[in-house]
């Protein structure tokens, strides 16, 4: 079989592969990031190349009648021939992402990271006391049985040498049990240093903290590698049974490793003296179910089949060289615990970095990302549930909708003669819209008549709305002002639609099943948090009017950014906080939605712009402008 060259434009990268390779193996091999929501199942339209050379491309209903005239084909479903030269389109790049790295969690008035240093001065080895270095150590701090790995075994005597019997030991006390983690020459007790990783199904951020001042010295983050295998946990699940679960844990892995790498090189260039990966000996994830069992390389079928079950919710004693991060190998690694199989450790480190299991409150805690958690509770309970909401809001399964990041339209407007006003992330021309986009987008196409109630799109005449095979849709913007020639107008269509008010209606109806449940009501509500991505671009009054999020004083609304990240920085520095995240898991119930009818009832009764019982919504029974709402 012939080997074959591709090269990838306009970013650059290239590959040999086997003849009837794809495109989209071939990218991954070239380590070009392009977009594969259905993880090249042939079924989110979303890789789209134009080649030039010798392919075989299967003709995809993905593909407009005018993409496939200028020579667009989906990567996935089009085999290399002979050598290519492969452009990706400009929507089908995983381009410069907003990555939320922000996080409102304090630093600890009172530092209590579980490393320590401690300076030893040892008496030098005569021949009358000629015992071993080990002994000699473990004699002059007295604790005979402190367990000592073998990486600091073997550095100790050089370092006892070098440092002229005087070193510095990093004890580590994590779940209870004090063990050594490392031995430096001399005083080197100014330095102490952690990571604080959040490992999203989309992106990873990682902050290098200063465990003696609690500041964080620098961060890094980037896509999850593992955004080539698919774009969410269920379609990186198949993967996995399908013989990836490796190759997920080296992705995950790698990406982890190399923003460790660039917090070294920064980190370095702003210390003392360079940072070396034995100096980081406290490591703190927060990540998913799913991605914290594919970090760790554990089995997720059981996960993602009824009735659920993850492998463990609870990992303790893991160390720096179980993960193969590069950081101390001896360092302890505290993974956040997680609650359920898509409740997950994310979720107690959102409730941690909140507060709000130590309020007499009630709160209310949302995060949106590529799935949707929804915590009611305070003080003395919590209830958790996952609520499926869906791609929608992070561009997938919406024809227009891409993620947060160059070329998305965030904000928009609709004008009186039906066009759009927007503002596009990275001020460019638009390529398509992001959940914040989406949002506004609803609730404007609501108020301008063009959808109803059940957000069926509108027939209004004009260049605007207009009649396909499909329905009716609506042109957010024309071809000649978009930033790519190949794509056609950018429309909303009956089916986007469809799909954005079922993502809304199961976040609404997670939210209310959960104060029925619990016998709350919204009057009782004091706090309403909104953690993750999502609710960073925000528009908190549309979400509202659209019936996403209850209809309560704004001022009630707050929001946490990161709260993963957050939770997992606090935990780096905080004993007290280290054990409330483990009170957040016990006292954490978890309510399975997709076996409740008062969920069915409820999602069904949201499936209405704002709602089917507009009491529920009083500010959109008044109107955007204070009059009455459509009904
Ligand atoms: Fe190709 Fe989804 S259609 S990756």
């Amino acid at each position: 079989m012939g080997k074959f060259r591709i090269r990838f434009e306009p970013d650059g990268g290239s590959a040999t592969v086997e003849q009837g390779t794809t495109i989209l193996e071939a990218s991954r091999r070239a380590g070009v990031a392009m977009d594969a929501v259905c993880g090249g199942a042939g079924e989110c339209g979303r890789c789209k190349v134009r080649p030039k050379g010798q392919f075989r491309s299967a003709r995809s209903p993905l593909v407009s009648e005018t993409e496939a005239r200028a020579g667009v084909v989906l990567a996935c479903k089009t085999t290399v021939e002979g050598d290519l030269t492969v452009e990706v389109l400009p929507r089908s790049k995983v381009g410069k992402h907003q990555i939320l790295t922000k996080s409102v969690a304090e630093v600890p008035k009172r530092l209590t990271p579980w490393v320590t240093k401690k300076l030893i001065e040892l008496p030098k080895a005569t021949i009358e006391d000629n015992i071993a270095d080990l002994e000699r150590l473990l004699r002059t701090m007295g604790a005979p049985h402190m367990p000592v790995p073998l990486t600091a075994l073997r550095a100790l005597p050089e370092a006892v040498r070098k440092g002229g019997w005087k070193v510095t030991v990093t004890e580590s006390s994590l779940d209870g049990r004090t063990e050594m983690c490392r031995v430096e020459p001399g005083d080197a007790t100014d330095r102490l240093l952690g990571v604080a990783i959040d490992i999203g199904t989309t992106t990873i951020v990682v902050d290098l903290v200063d465990l003696l001042t609690g500041k964080v010295l620098c961060q890094a983050s980037d896509y999850n590698k593992q955004m080539m295998r698919g774009e969410d946990v269920i379609a990186r699940m198949m993967f996995a049974e399908e013989g990836g679960r490796e190759e997920l844990r080296f992705l995950v892995t790698e990406t982890v490793n190399s923003a460790i790498s660039t917090l070294l090189e920064t980190g370095s260039s702003r210390a003392k003296s360079p940072i070396e990966r034995e100096d980081i000996v406290a490591v703190s994830v927060a990540g998913n179910t799913i991605m914290a069992h594919l970090f760790l390389g554990l089995r997720t079928d059981n996960v993602r089949l009824e009735p659920y079950v993850p492998v463990a919710h609870r990992v303790r004693g893991l160390r720096g060289s179980d993960t193969a991060l590069l950081v101390n190998p001896s360092a302890h690694v505290l993974l956040f615990p997680s609650r359920a199989g898509y409740v997950g450790g994310d979720v107690v480190a959102d409730v941690l970095s909140s507060g709000m299991h130590r309020s007499d409150d009630l709160t209310l805690l949302v995060d949106v990302g590529t799935n949707g958690e929804v915590v009611l509770g305070r003080r003395d309970w919590l209830v958790s549930c996952s609520c499926s909401a869906g791609p929608a809001f992070e561009g997938g399964e919406v024809s227009s909708g891409m993620r947060a990041m160059e070329g998305a339209i965030d904000r928009i407007r609709i004008n009186d003669d039906l066009s759009t006003s927007y503002h596009v992330l990275g001020e460019g021309k638009p390529l398509g819209i992001c959940g914040s986009g989406l949002i506004d987008l609803i609730a404007e196409m609501f108020d301008h008549g063009i959808i109803d109630r059940k957000a069926r799109v509108q027939s209004l005449g004009g260049r605007r709305t207009r009649t396909t095979d499909a329905g009716v849709e609506y042109v957010v913007e024309f071809k000649d002002r978009l930033g790519t020639d190949t794509s056609g107008d950018l429309v909303v269509t009956e089916a986007d639609m469809q799909n954005l008010l079922r993502t809304k209606a199961a976040i609404c109806g997670a939210c209310s099943v959960l104060l029925r449940k619990t016998g709350e009501s919204l009057e009782n509500i004091r706090s309403i948090v909104i953690a993750g991505g999502f609710g960073h671009h925000l528009d908190i009054e549309r979400a509202i009017s659209i019936g996403m999020f209850p209809d309560v004083d704004r001022k009630k609304y707050r929001f946490i950014g990161n709260g993963a990240l957050g939770g997992a920085r606090v935990a780096l520095l905080s004993g007290k906080r280290r054990r409330e995240a483990g009170e957040i898991f016990e006292k954490m119930t978890y309510l399975e939605l997709s076996v409740d009818n008062q969920f069915y009832d409820e999602f069904q009764s949201s499936l209405f712009i704002p709602h089917t019982d507009i009491e529920r919504f009083p500010s959109a029974k008044k109107g955007p402008n204070g009059e009455a709402g459509k009904g």
